[in-house]
């Protein structure tokens, strides 16, 4: 018998389980969510990662948001820079999802190897090895002419997704919240710590927050549900917000004041460039150049509704927030 709370590793039976679906970033902060909500459905998943004793951990019964009754994913071994390690980890499939990230380029980790050249080559290795349904994870804004690297490179990597497998379907969703995300819980604590918060621009950027387990299960649906290939999918919260806004909200749910100053972009940039020389950059460049451009949902796109998902506001997700900082300052010692 398998113990809760450790992946367990790859055997030659999962290749004849039906309903296998291989998550490329499933142990990442929307792929971890996909991988959970597939095993919810019965599904055998597969979390592929450059270190799949990391599978256990992020699954471990001990986190919170991973019930002790959730199946455990199957752990699987892959680089997807490593054509080699692609083929195995994604024999036998049903579906694969690609939700590979990458914020800071490094070396040879460049935006276009990562997003581009890697994503094709998962996609043409799930074309070759006869997989069903492809599902490649993007972002609102890409395009192949943008000036910005990352926006670019994002852009590339649809269209490259789209050749080498016809019928994949592309998921852009907006920022994304959570209560472990790197975006509200940041300026939570910022409004909190500094007696002036510092504004992106003017602040007039048009956001539109989604809660990440709203995208997790749209993409299980799109795998679970009526057949959308070739579709672009555009998944945005319930509201848009200017960034201004949005401060001024999370401060009134917060019941505190925020002071905004507005901060030009080419300032951001040369922080933003200093700041990706430490380890856990705080803020990076690419993130600098999303926020030069409105992140909202194009109304004739396909999105959260078309699949009869409710989507939830930051209020829920500020919710969470508070409550695991109330029990981390409970459980700390005075
Ligand atoms: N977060 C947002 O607000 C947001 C908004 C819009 C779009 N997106 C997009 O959504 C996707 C998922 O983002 P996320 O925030 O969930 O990412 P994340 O938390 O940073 O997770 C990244 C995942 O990528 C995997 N990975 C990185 N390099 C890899 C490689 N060479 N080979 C195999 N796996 C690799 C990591 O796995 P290991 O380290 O275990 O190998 C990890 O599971 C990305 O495409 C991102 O651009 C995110």
């Amino acid at each position: 018998m398998r113990r809760q709370g450790m992946a367990r590793q790859m055997d030659p039976d999962d290749l004849n389980t039906e309903r296998i679906v291989t998550v490329f970033g499933g142990t990442g902060f929307l792929g971890r969510r996909i991988v959970k909500r597939l095993l919810e459905r019965g599904f055998t998943a597969r979390a592929a990662s450059r270190h799949p004793a990391r599978v256990g951990r992020v699954f471990s019964s001990a986190r919170p948001d991973f019930s002790s009754t959730t199946r455990m994913p199957v752990a699987v071994a892959a680089d997807i820079l490593d054509a080699s390690s692609i083929g195995p980890a994604i024999a036998g499939s049903q579906a694969v999802v690609n939700a590979v990230s990458l914020y800071v380029e490094q070396g040879t980790r460049t935006f276009e190897r990562v997003h581009a050249k890697a994503a094709a080559d998962l996609a043409a290795a799930s074309r070759d090895g006869e997989v069903g349904q492809f599902i490649q994870i993007s972002g609102i804004g890409s395009d192949p002419r943008s000036d910005s690297n990352y926006i670019r490179a994002r852009g590339l990597g649809e269209l490259a997704v789209e050749s080498a497998f016809p019928g994949a379907v592309i998921v852009r969703p907006a920022v994304m919240t959570g209560p472990d995300d790197v975006f509200l819980t940041t300026i939570v604590r910022l409004i909190r710590l500094l007696p002036v918060y510092p504004l992106f621009g003017d602040g007039g950027t048009r956001l539109q927050p989604v809660y990440v387990e709203d995208v997790a299960e749209a993409v299980c649906r799109l795998i679970d549900g009526r057949n959308h290939k070739g579709s672009v999918f555009e998944f945005g919260g319930p509201r848009i917000y200017t960034y201004t806004e949005l401060l001024r909200e999370i401060a009134r749910q917060l019941n505190t004041h925020v002071r905004l100053m507005p901060v030009p972009f080419a300032v951001w940039n040369v922080l933003a460039g200093a700041a990706e020389l430490l380890p856990a950059a705080p803020i990076t460049r690419n993130q600098v150049d999303l926020m030069r451009h409105d992140n909202v949902a194009a109304i004739d796109a396909p999105g959260l509704k078309q699949l009869d998902i409710e989507p939830r506001d930051i209020d829920e997700v500020i919710g969470l927030i508070e409550q695991l900082r109330d029990a981390g300052s409970r459980s700390s010692p005075a």
